[in-house]
């Protein structure tokens, strides 16, 4: 895009249109566009594209992404118009970074090329004017006005490097299901209410009737509270679209989305058939499924993936709702097993690890957030271990060794900051974010987030986590010398970890569930205390009534604990719990997303009072569904890839049938039982070019290659 040059205006505006008339015979035409803000371009009247939010998220002062279409089929032989409209998007000042911006002016960029080779580019001599969209914004929404006048504006180049231009990276946003309204409410405080059943991440499309003329609004929330419409934990972000309209028509915002259940219109009364929620996400391909009989069970499994669909907009979110909807390091680490069994998510992860790169320091601390609008980095462990952990993940679940090429420099900076923060051996400094969100410590204090387990053992536990992967890469990368040095400094911190948190005879030296947890999981605890400590761990959950008490840190982890060292009815136990805290108790109390908090509601149904940090869609704790794809189900990649695969299905009580069916890269893996009176069924499914390790539960594994198999037991 050579010639093309960023346009913007001259005046202050949060939203404009640019157009260009240009005659057209014949041939092929491409349309290159891109925008420092958010774009969508009309030909002749038609939208282009399924896109929206283009040209997406990413640090725009490293990357910027070009999205090119097909136009020909939009193009008449003769007179021609084309328009950009443009908004601030992600690139402009938003509330919860008031003091980041990209830049102070949105622009657009764009290239018509014909066949012939001419081309037609922004410049000056496009028109510029204001547009419909009056103003836009991802978190406070978007004011259309079909009323006002649309003032000319003057066209003005606006320097940017186009070095930083770059193809689309993954699979674009787009508008991927419509969800009709469940139930029309009129609330006890007299709010029209549109329930749409399901909590997303999205829009809300109108569709005003006939003759009528005047201005409607459009409010969001995730639940009410006892009945009414409730926006408390929002916190800043107003999220509120405006149509002024003055006629019939169909009308939905285009620059902005909103995590919501609940829309409340104010200024119409429409029918429920002219209200419908446009599911808004990226649009990945579905790659697993489980199914069992068990409807509760399934409503868990669904939350974790409408969780998932709901935070990977464009960059894994924490939470699409509130002023945040940031592309936090922990969240995406705890959750990304789950998305990597769900949805295949090589594109939108490989997008954000780039950015996570871009914003790592000069001396190696991984920012909070990717993009990083906020220039906070750190050493946090799980957090900043994201730079290890999920390219590991990654690498394993789809066999692609350019996860672990492309960020292997990145984690061995990493690991040169953690070791800044080290005394004799062991990590004894840095902000760390702990067991975020654990419960037990909130009865001893109040507005402390961080769990009770000690924060400098978390963190060098995790240090190990990522001297493994490091080690383990550069074995992957043939990096034979650096993969001993990695593997070495493992070894020494793992001996200093052992004589400062162990007693002499092996007892470590927290109780907490979550310290057990890791030890137990990383290979912390020395193996001839493994079992002791295991029974230890069981007792704890026993004696907490199989709630979960685990936070951040200790969830994603706490069945796998359990279930590898001689637990499984213990996890199984805390997995089916229906009490708080506990999956199904969400499940229970109406959930249809994984929350934030285990008691983002609470057993009386009201929302937790700290409303400064409760999100209903928090897919963290959706982590649990990676263990049912792996423990449950079985299905386990014994090399990277599943070239060769191991399946081992647990039957439960719970389940008297379950499903699971995963597209790996190598085909469709197939892990299946039934109970049928006294018997069980196992069905099972190995993809062609792979070896399957099958066993079933108290016999010795079989080796099989592709096909299809079933077996009978008692
Ligand atoms: C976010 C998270 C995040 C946490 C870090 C919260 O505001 O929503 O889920 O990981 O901060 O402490």
């Amino acid at each position: 895009m050579e010639y093309a040059k960023f346009i913007g205006v001259k005046e202050s505006v949060e939203s404009f249109a640019i157009k260009k008339t240009f005659n057209y015979e014949c041939g092929r035409v491409t349309l290159e566009c891109t925008a420092l803000g958010v774009y969508f371009a009309v030909l002749n009247g038609k939208r282009v594209g399924r896109d929206y939010l283009s040209p997406g998220w990413t640090a725009y002062d490293k990357t910027l992404q070009v999205q090119t279409y097909d136009v020909t089929d939009l193009l008449v032989a003769g007179n021609n118009e084309i328009t950009v409209f443009v908004g601030g998007g992600w690139f402009y000042r938003q509330p919860t970074y008031p003091h980041y911006s990209y830049g102070d002016k949105i622009a657009a960029l764009a290239e018509l090329t014909f066949e012939n080779g001419k081309r037609i580019v922004t410049d000056e001599t496009w028109i510029a004017s204001e547009s419909f969209i009056r103003s836009s914004s991802i978190y406070d929404g978007e004011i259309q006005d079909f009323t006002a006048e649309r003032r000319p504006l003057t066209p003005i180049e606006i320097p940017y490097d186009k070095s930083v231009l770059v193809g689309q990276i993954c699979e674009p946003v787009r508008n991927i299901e419509r969800l009709k309204v469940k139930e029309k409410i009129l609330t006890p405080r007299g709010e029209i209410v549109y329930d749409f059943g399901q909590n997303i991440a999205g829009v809300v499309e109108i569709k005003t009737p006939k003759g009528f003329k005047g201005k409607i609004e459009l409010r969001f929330a995730e639940i009410l509270d006892e009945g009414n419409f409730y926006t408390e934990n929002l916190r800043k972000a107003k999220c509120t679209d405006v149509f002024i309209v003055k006629e019939e028509g169909v009308y939905s915002p285009e620059f902005t989305y909103h995590g919501f259940r609940y829309a409340q219109i104010i200024g119409v009364d429409l029918d429920s058939d002219s209200v419908v929620a446009v599911v808004r996400h990226t649009d990945m391909k579905r790659i697993g499924y489980v199914t069992t009989d068990n409807a509760r069970f399934n409503r868990l499994v669904d939350n974790a993936v409408w969780g998932l669909r709901g935070n990977f907009v464009d960059i894994p979110t924490d939470c699409p709702q509130r002023d945040e909807r940031m592309g936090w390091t922990g969240d995406v680490n705890a959750f990304c097993g789950t998305a990597a069994f769900s949805y295949d998510v090589r594109g939108i992860l490989r997008k954000w690890l780039a950015d996570l790169r871009n914003g790592q320091s000069e001396t190696g601390e991984i920012p909070r957030i990717a993009p990083d609008v906020w220039g906070n980095k750190a050493t946090s462990a799980f957090w900043a271990d994201a730079i290890s952990m999920i390219p590991w993940t990654l690498y394993r679940i789809y066999g692609d060794a350019s996860f672990l090429s492309e960020n292997y420099a990145a984690m061995k900076k990493f690991v040169a900051a953690r070791e800044n923060t080290m005394t004799d051996g062991l990590i004894v400094r840095g902000f760390e974010f702990g067991d975020w969100l654990a419960m037990d410590n909130e009865p001893l204090l109040v507005g402390e987030f961080r769990g009770r387990t000690d924060l400098y053992y978390i963190v060098n536990v995790f240090h190990a986590v990522t001297l493994q992967i490091v080690s383990d890469t550069a074995a992957v990368l043939g990096k034979t010398q650096e993969s001993e040095l990695y593997r070495r400094k493992r070894e020494s911190l793992l001996a200093a970890i052992r004589k400062e948190y162990f007693t002499l005879s092996g007892r470590l030296c927290f109780d907490t569930v979550t310290a057990q947890v890791i030890a137990l999981h990383f290979g912390i605890v020395e193996d001839k205390y493994r079992d002791k400590l295991a029974a230890e761990l069981n007792a704890n959950v026993v004696k907490r009534k199989y709630c979960v008490t685990t936070g951040f840190i200790g969830t994603p982890f706490l069945l796998f604990a359990l279930a590898d060292n001689g637990y499984f009815e213990t996890a199984k136990k805390v997995l089916f719990n229906d009490k708080c805290p506990g999956w199904l108790f969400e499940v229970d109390t109406g959930a249809t997303t994984i929350w934030e908090r285990w008691n983002s509601a609470l057993p009386n149904g009201k929302p937790n009072p700290d409303a400064s940090m409760n999100s209903y869609n928090h897919y963290a704790y959706g982590s649990v569904i990676e263990f049912v794809w792996r423990r449950i189900a079985g299905i386990e990649p014994l090399s990277a890839g599943f070239a060769t695969v191991s399946v081992k299905p647990r039957p439960c009580a719970e389940l008297s049938e379950m499903r699971a069916e995963y597209d790996s890269v190598k085909g469709k893996i197939v892990s299946e039982y039934k109970r049928v009176g006294d018997k069980i069924i196992y069905n099972f499914e190995i993809p062609e070019n792979t070896q399957a390790e099958i066993k079933l539960p108290n016999e010795d594994a079989v080796s099989l290659s592709s096909g299809k198999y079933s077996f009978e037991r008692d």
